[in-house]
């Protein structure tokens, strides 16, 4: 199963990824969390990547193309993966199509922006995992550490609500359009497109996920 999970910034992809990798077995990919992990290694990448994210703008195409090709030939990815945070610009979508990478879902996450911003400034997240909590939505079983592993949870430097809010507004101009790019790709029969109410609480959209899933 390859699935695609689309959304804005906060809308909930990194949360349901969490449910999915679980249900189905697949593994999360997430380019945001590549690039944490290659600011946290001090490479090239890491140091070039940290500004952009800090910024809230988008890494370069050509440097996102190449993480992604790479992680989706490992063996891991044989049966499936779930590819959260990509596509998120019309080349990024093209470049999946032209090295042949299809996928059998593209999931709409759909959340107002004044709702995102409110979400952001709660989220927590372990830096290890990738797990992502919320401290009124989805609380940790105890406050400030991981569920598993009991390490410190953190708040990610992005998500002051000044670059959220840019982040939003590049979410609407480059990432937005890729909702009609994969409509398009569905009504083509290339894929199944679903349009999910992120607003509602965290398990009721996962029990929407599963429903439509199967
Ligand atoms: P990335 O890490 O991908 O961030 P993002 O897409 O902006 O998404 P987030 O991780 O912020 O949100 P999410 O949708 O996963 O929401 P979450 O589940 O955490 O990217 C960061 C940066 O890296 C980018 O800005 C860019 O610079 C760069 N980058 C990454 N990929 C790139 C690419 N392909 N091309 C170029 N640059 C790239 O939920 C948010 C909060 O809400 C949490 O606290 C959660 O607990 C809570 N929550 C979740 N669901 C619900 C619910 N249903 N009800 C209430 N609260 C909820």
């Amino acid at each position: 199963m390859r699935i695609i999970l689309l959304g804005a910034p906060g809308a909930g992809k990194g949360t349901q990824a969490q449910f999915l990798m679980d249900k189905y077995g697949i593994p999360q990919i997430s380019t945001g969390d590549m690039l944490r992990a290659a600011i946290k290694e001090g490479t090239p990448l890491g140091l070039e990547a940290k500004k952009v994210m800090d910024a809230g703008q988008l890494v370069s195409d050509e440097i996102i193309i190449g993480l992604v090709k790479e992680r989706v030939a490992k063996a891991d990815c044989e049966n499936g993966f779930l590819l959260d945070g990509f596509p998120r610009t019309i080349p990024q979508a093209d470049a999946m199509k032209e090295n042949g990478i299809t996928v059998d879902h593209c999931i709409e996450f759909d959340v107002a922006d004044e709702i995102i911003v409110e979400r952001m400034g709660g989220r927590r997240v372990h830096p290890g995992s990738g797990r992502v909590y919320h401290v009124v939505y989805n609380p940790p079983k105890t406050e400030g550490k991981d569920d598993v592993t009991g390490e410190d949870l953190i708040i990610r430097d992005d998500d002051v609500e000044e670059t959220v809010r840019k982040r939003l507004a590049i979410y609407h101009e480059q990432t937005k359009p890729l909702v009609d790019y994969y409509r398009a790709e569905a009504d083509a029969g290339n894929t199944q497109y679903h349009k999910l109410d992120g607003t509602q609480a965290v398990e009721a959209v996962s029990a929407q996920l599963a429903d439509l899933l199967g």
